[in-house]
């Protein structure tokens, strides 16, 4: 069942006519039936968590903006995505711009809302030239109920943070700010502000107009619809799929990329950058919420990554730590002295230095948890400190030197 991506992929961007033709902005008409509260309980009752990598509920989001009185509101859909492995949010920008638009109109008018930006980042020339399109269809055909403007963020990973977003709105250079206060009672400009995902977003227009039950009927009872997941060079048709919550990563690296390229088996799979891995017996675990939770991981944002059979898992995660170091912003010192030590820790365990490395881990990672002003301090952590339990072994033997 496909909520977001209707089309092949190959298709190009979705005009106006044609998402009208696909049912496109019956749901505005119908939100205009319901009033915004009717709009907010049918985001509630259909359950929508954001697609943005913390699965937060959209509605508890939006119900505190709403009963924050302000002269002006804002939404912010977050389209800055930077994670390596995730493309999900630029294919739907570039191909269904005007799925995410109306899903920002009803959130605008479900929360109040007077001003809705799209926040994408400045070297997306192909989102960006289609939502341009996009919204110059809506202005000419005076559907436009709300100001929409395109905010281009800088090339960051910490851009795409909420408070990040909101800072570079504001004309600042897109660092996470100390919460909170939080984006609903004070974001942009001090104003009450939702920021949701572009994903999330999107997922709005099918629930207002098909109803909350129908959106319910797709997906787990926790987990509820579908979601969007990248898939790269890995596999023999690398490209975003949408599945629904309840469908199994062996569906999703099998049944849509078709296997590994190489025809080596799996050995893990890491849902997203930011997660823990999983280990091959989890290729048939149901991917929700509530499934990933009780092993220590999470959905993320969808860009799955594998570590095949006979593959130098101790460099992957080396790799994976230099990133998060390379994109810290400096602010925190925890999460400075976190990311440095651990690509130093991994180094060393590279260069076959001994023992003692799963002691400094943990300890490290223990001491920098909650206290940075974003969650990129937990999020550097989660895929190490998985790695060094998952693959013991492979560790050890670095570390030893064999
Ligand atoms: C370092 C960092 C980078 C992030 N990058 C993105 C991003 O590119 N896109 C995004 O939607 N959320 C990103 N987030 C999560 C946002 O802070 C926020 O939770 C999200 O936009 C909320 O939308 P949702 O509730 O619809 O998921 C990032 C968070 C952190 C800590
Ligand atoms: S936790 Fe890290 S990335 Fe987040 S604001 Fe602090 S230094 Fe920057």
């Amino acid at each position: 069942m496909q909520i977001l991506l209707t089309r092949p992929a190959d298709a190009p961007r979705q005009d106006l006519a044609a998402y009208r033709e696909a049912g496109g902005f019956a749901a505005w008409n119908r939100a205009q039936e319901l009033g915004p509260d009717g709009v907010l309980d049918l985001v509630e009752q259909a359950g929508l968590l954001g697609r943005g990598g913390a699965s937060f509920p959209a509605a508890r989001k939006w119900r505190i903006a709403a009963a924050n009185v302000a002269d002006q509101k804002y939404v912010v859909a977050n389209g800055g995505e930077h994670e390596p492995g995730s493309e999900k949010d630029k294919h739907l920008v570039a191909k269904y711009p005007h799925a995410v638009l109306e899903g920002i109109l009803l959130c605008c008018f479900a929360t109040g809302a007077t001003k809705g930006y799209l926040y994408l980042i400045e070297d997306m020339a192909e989102q960006i030239a289609a939502a341009e399109q996009a919204l110059a269809e809506l202005r000419d055909t005076g559907l436009l109920a709300f100001d929409i403007e395109i905010h281009r963020a800088p090339t960051t990973y910490v851009a795409g943070e909420e408070t990040a977003a909101i800072d570079s709105i504001e004309g600042g250079a897109g660092k996470p700010k100390e919460k909170p206060p939080y984006p609903g009672e004070a974001g942009v400009h001090g104003k009450p502000t939702t920021v949701n995902n572009v994903e999330t977003l999107a997922h709005v227009p099918f629930i207002v107009r098909e109803g909350a039950d129908a959106y319910r009927a797709i997906g787990t009872s926790d987990s509820p619809g579908t979601m969007l997941f990248t898939l790269g060079a890995e596999v023999n048709e690398p490209g975003v799929y949408e599945l629904p919550f309840g469908a199994t990563y062996r569906d999703l690296i099998e049944g849509c990329g078709g296997g590994t390229k190489s025809g080596r088996a799996v050995r893990a799979i890491l849902p997203a950058m930011s997660s823990a891995f999983l280990g091959a017996e989890h290729l048939d675990t149901a991917i929700a919420h509530e499934t990933l939770r009780p092993l220590g991981s999470s959905p993320g944002c969808g860009g799955v990554r594998l570590i095949e059979e006979g593959e130098d898992v101790v460099s992957r995660v080396a790799d994976i730590a230099q990133f998060f170091m390379d994109e810290q912003c400096g602010q925190c010192p925890p999460c400075r002295m976190e990311t440095n030590q651990l690509v130093h820790i991994l180094a060393g365990v590279k260069a076959g230095k001994g023992p003692g490395y799963e002691a400094q881990i943990e300890k490290i990672t223990t001491f920098a948890r909650g206290r940075g002003r974003c969650s990129l301090i937990e999020m550097a952590a989660a895929p190490v400190v998985s790695a060094v339990k998952l693959f013991a072994a492979d560790f050890a033997a670095a570390a030893g030197g064999e």
